[in-house]
């Protein structure tokens, strides 16, 4: 069975699929994204997702070239023709293809949307969830809206290759002030010595993740304490537990830090708790 692609209203072999090289986003960046995890054939936390997309969009001054339930469709499509029952679905709008110059095209220049879905494998992510990951830490040298989710990812590929060649999963950035900011592709928690829940606040400085925001209400429902607030590599060494969440990794123990011990060293029970009862809050959309 091939893959299908979603390209600017066709469905198509993914490996036929492309955009023109006048494409602003393959030119500049000039674009937008979002990853949705598919479990069971469902959309986790959808709603969140297209809510965020929408919210890039419009910092980015750039239009969606379709409405929230033309979005829904696409991507449920993309799922049932890709069979897919556990894995993601990629979606990206850029300001459209035009003849190469930093400002903007002419106004009625057609976005592009391109969206695509691949295939994950449960057993092997609750492998990796049950050994834990080791993370390293590295400057935070983004541009100050990392907020927004664009597809300017280039400081965020070599964070994540320099940790992937020190044998760590994932790089945890650190601002001028010594603090973590997030991951380089998923934001960073600890829990303190007093059991409590620590992540830096959703301001300009990180994603809001949205599998970070259902973390915070899945915390309150359980009773746990969660402290938002950013918390130094120090702390993080100190801490009882740290893991990392996003839309890709769920909630993934982590460790190691630096090639220091986290905790014991084996993934830790907030964690793995919140890690076990995360699909029971995050809803399917309609
Ligand atoms: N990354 N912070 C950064 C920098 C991210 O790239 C991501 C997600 C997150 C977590 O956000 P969410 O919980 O909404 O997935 C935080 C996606 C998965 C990616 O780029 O592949």
């Amino acid at each position: 069975m091939s893959r299908i692609a979603y390209v600017n209203g066709r469905y198509i072999r993914h490996a036929d699929a492309g955009v023109s090289i006048d494409d602003r986003a393959f030119l500049f960046a000039d674009g937008i994204y979002e990853v949705i995890e598919v479990f069971g054939g469902e959309l986790i936390d959808e709603t969140g997702h297209l809510a965020r997309l929408e919210r890039s969009a419009r910092e980015l001054r750039l239009n969606l070239p379709a409405g929230e339930g033309a979005l829904r469709l696409i991507l449920r499509e993309l799922v049932a023709r890709n069979r897919v029952t556990d894995g993601h679905v990629y979606l990206q709008v850029t300001r459209g293809a035009a003849r190469r110059d930093h400002v903007f095209p002419r106004a009625g220049t057609p976005a592009t949307l391109v969206a695509f879905a691949h295939r994950g494998d449960r057993a092997a992510a609750e492998a990796k969830a049950q050994a834990g990951i080791k993370v390293i830490s590295m400057p935070d040298i983004r541009w100050k809206r990392p907020d927004i989710k664009t597809t300017s990812l280039l400081p965020n590929v070599l964070a994540k290759q320099q940790a992937r060649e020190a044998g760590a999963y994932e790089a945890w950035l650190i601002d001028s002030k010594g603090y973590v900011t997030e991951g380089a592709s998923s934001n960073a928690w600890i829990v303190d010595e007093e059991g409590a829940l620590v992540t830096h606040p959703a301001d300009s400085a990180i994603l809001s993740g949205i599998t970070r925001a259902r973390l915070l209400q899945i915390a309150a429902a359980k009773g746990l304490r969660v402290i938002e607030r950013a918390f130094t590599l120090d702390e993080a060494f100190a801490a009882r537990e740290a893991f990392i969440s996003g839309a890709t990794t769920l909630v993934m123990p982590v460790v190691a830090l630096d090639g220091r011990k986290i905790g014991s060293g084996a993934p830790g029970s907030v964690a793995l708790g919140l890690r076990a009862v995360f699909h029971d809050f995050a809803p399917a959309s309609p």
